[in-house]
């Protein structure tokens, strides 16, 4: 019987391409096989942001101060998905597949915006959106709408949530942007986050009218109550997340959504 020659090229090459094929069925097998959990792990990290953005989970707390794990403090969130241009609650959406930021890529599923409109540089807005509501006896206590738009380096993706009366800032944070840490990354600065609290986003006629500004107004004055610090050194990014607070909760944003909600509340949107 022929002995095999171990060190021939045949050998070589068969070696070779059987330790890839083991090696490309372990990687598909474990990415297979791991998909569930990763996407059970980013349900689980957008439900962290809304959480936070209401200010009900503090920052890397896994549980509310009273003990509440974040699925608990989740599960006291009803999701809807809203006509962004009527403002009515759309039925039949697939909450938990339905991807707001994917739709906006769509042509099909979104509008494309004017050089004037698109203050957030967004080029095309989805028609469909999400928004989670936290009720209690009294009607809304919390609602938090996506956020997004550029600062410098890219677009920022964050969470914007209310208080009950719809007009007042409960916090805003950002899940994800491309800003530079100690500058525009400041965004993410606890302290900054803060200063997000009691701000006022409509004015008396209903426009939105946060400012983030170097210099503060007088503290008694009305332009103050929707005033935040600038973000120093970022002038980019603080322009950048003004415009996209301003934008989303605008006309072409979730304005005739919250509009419907102080008039009708939750029930009809
Ligand atoms: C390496 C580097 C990174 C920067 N990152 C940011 C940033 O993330 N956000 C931002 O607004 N400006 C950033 N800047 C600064 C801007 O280029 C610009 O100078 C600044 O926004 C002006 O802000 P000021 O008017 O408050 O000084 C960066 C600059 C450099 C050199």
């Amino acid at each position: 019987m022929a002995k095999l020659d171990k060190d021939s090229l045949g050998n070589t090459f068969f070696i070779a391409i059987f330790l890839c094929l083991v090696c490309s069925i372990i990687v598909s097998g474990l990415a297979v096989a791991l998909k569930p959990i990763q996407k059970l792990n980013k349900e689980l990290d957008q439900k962290k942001n809304i959480l936070r953005a209401a200010g009900l989970l503090a920052s890397n707390a896994t549980e509310s101060a009273d003990g509440k794990s974040i699925e608990q403090l989740f599960a006291e969130f009803t999701v809807r998905a809203v006509n962004l241009e009527t403002g009515e609650y759309v039925d039949g959406v697939d909450l938990q597949a339905y991807d707001p930021i994917k739709a906006a890529g769509d042509a099909a599923q979104s509008i494309s915006l004017s050089s004037d409109e698109d203050i957030a540089t967004l080029r095309r807005r989805e028609n469909v959106s999400l928004v989670y509501i936290k009720t209690n006896g009294a009607g809304v206590e919390k609602l938090v709408i996506p956020v997004r738009g550029y600062g410098l380096w890219g677009t920022l993706y964050g969470y914007l949530a209310l208080d009950g009366d719809l007009s007042t800032i409960s916090g805003l944070g950002f899940y994800s942007h491309k800003e530079t840490p100690g500058l525009g990354g400041e965004v993410d600065n606890p302290k900054w986050k803060q200063r997000w609290q009691g701000v006022r986003l409509y004015d008396d006629l209903g426009d939105p009218s946060v400012r983030l500004v170097k210099q503060r107004s007088p503290s008694a004055s009305t332009a103050a109550s929707y005033e935040v610090d600038a973000l120093s050194g970022a002038t980019f990014t603080t322009r950048g997340v003004e415009n996209l607070v301003n934008f989303w909760s605008g006309e072409l944003g979730f304005g005739p959504y919250i509009q419907k909600l102080k008039i009708n509340g939750v029930a009809q949107g």
